[in-house]
């Protein structure tokens, strides 16, 4: 999986086994990110619909989540990523804007990377296998990349590990039902059908995914944008249009709130950590009209980028990290008897 700030690998068992333990059926998760939370639910055989406004989001839900993996022809799928696999690079935007005006990415790594998305695009567009090949090719393109996890900059030297060679992995699908949607949560929360579960997981501070992961948009969308600064953003990374009401200080006690009443759901979780503008009794006092609240508090090594250090635009280090934990909050919100069932003690 990808490296994504604020992801929850290390929460996902503790969420599946509440997910289980709650008895839904059905399962909403309104900020998928990397989908890992909702394969998870998937996994423990939940029908999950999977939100996120981010285009590679909606690639990875659309691999993972919607579609049907027991279903899907495999080998079709392993012979197409092995005839990528060997496709001769052909540098084109990638390279030029991530490779030489920018270094996020080897030029070898880069030519590949062009190549092969412009092959996805002319020969697969129509094809199920699709969405797993974009997939994959965000996935390999990762394990290559010379950053600190946020496309905001890249290192000064070459990390290690972009001077591998780009491979292409079989994503490996997941069997089950399930639904993708590109869009706000705040809107789709009052279209979506009711859902036993949802899982909401907002940004609560100023980091904007949409800058964030520039490079990954632009992947999927192939749209080869104008590009601006150092890291060579997408030029709409400074469009309001691309701004999320959960990054802005003013607009995400009204937000959250607004979710609060709008999402269709029996029971809820909300993943919180102490990096939020809200406080914790903010949130609680919040969540309180929809039924009783409990609080699991989670106490995890921070996310990797500010365990290594603080860097300035060009990737290089200016400071140390001032703390090396965060705390991790998880609010049930529910009736009684569901949450006495998710507030076992767990093994
Ligand atoms: C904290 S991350 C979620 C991480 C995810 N739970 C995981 O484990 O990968 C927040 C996500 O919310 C998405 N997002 C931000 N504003 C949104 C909005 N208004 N509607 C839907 N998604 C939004 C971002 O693109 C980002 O993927």
């Amino acid at each position: 999986m990808i490296k994504y700030l604020g992801s929850k690998r290390t929460l996902v068992p503790m969420l599946s086994e509440l997910a289980e333990a709650s008895g839904a059926r059905t399962a909403l998760d309104l900020f998928t990110g990397t989908t890992r939370v909702a394969q998870a639910f998937k996994r423990k055989g939940l029908t999950v619909s999977a939100v996120d406004l981010a285009s590679y989001s909606e690639v990875f839900a659309r691999t993972w989540i919607s579609l049907d993996g027991g279903k899907a022809k495999q080998q079709d799928l392993t012979s197409a990523l092995s005839d990528l696999n060997s496709t001769p690079g052909d540098a084109g935007y990638f390279t030029k804007t991530f490779c030489e005006d920018a270094r996020f990415f080897q030029p070898k790594n880069g030519e590949k990377i062009d190549a092969i998305r412009n092959r996805i695009e002319a020969e697969f567009k129509d094809s199920w296998m699709y969405h797993p090949l974009l997939t994959s090719l965000i996935l390999a393109s990762d394990r290559v990349d010379s950053t600190t996890g946020l496309q905001m900059a890249f290192l000064k030297s070459w990390a290690p590990r972009s001077f591998k060679d780009l491979d292409l992995r079989d994503p490996e699908l997941i069997a089950g039902e399930g639904f993708a949607y590109r869009g706000d949560a705040l809107e789709l929360a009052t279209t979506l059908p009711p859902v036993d579960l949802a899982y909401l997981d907002p940004p609560y501070n100023q980091h904007r995914y949409f800058a964030n992961y520039h490079i990954w948009e632009t992947l999927v969308r192939w749209d080869a944008p104008e590009a601006y600064g150092i890291a060579n953003k997408r030029i709409d990374v400074r469009d309001p249009a691309t701004k999320s009401a959960f990054n802005s200080k003013r607009e995400i006690r009204e937000s959250i709130e607004k979710l609060l009443k709008d999402v269709q759901a029996e029971t809820l979780i909300l993943s919180y950590n102490n990096e939020s503008w809200l406080t914790k009794d903010d949130l609680i006092a919040m969540c309180e009209p929809r039924g009783r609240v409990e609080l699991i508090e989670v106490d995890f090594k921070r996310y990797v980028g500010a365990q290594i250090g603080i860097f300035n635009r060009s990737g290089e280090k200016v400071g140390q990290p001032t703390h090396q934990r965060n705390v991790e909050y998880i609010v049930l919100v529910g009736d009684k008897s569901t949450l006495a069932k998710m507030s076992k003690p767990r093994s």
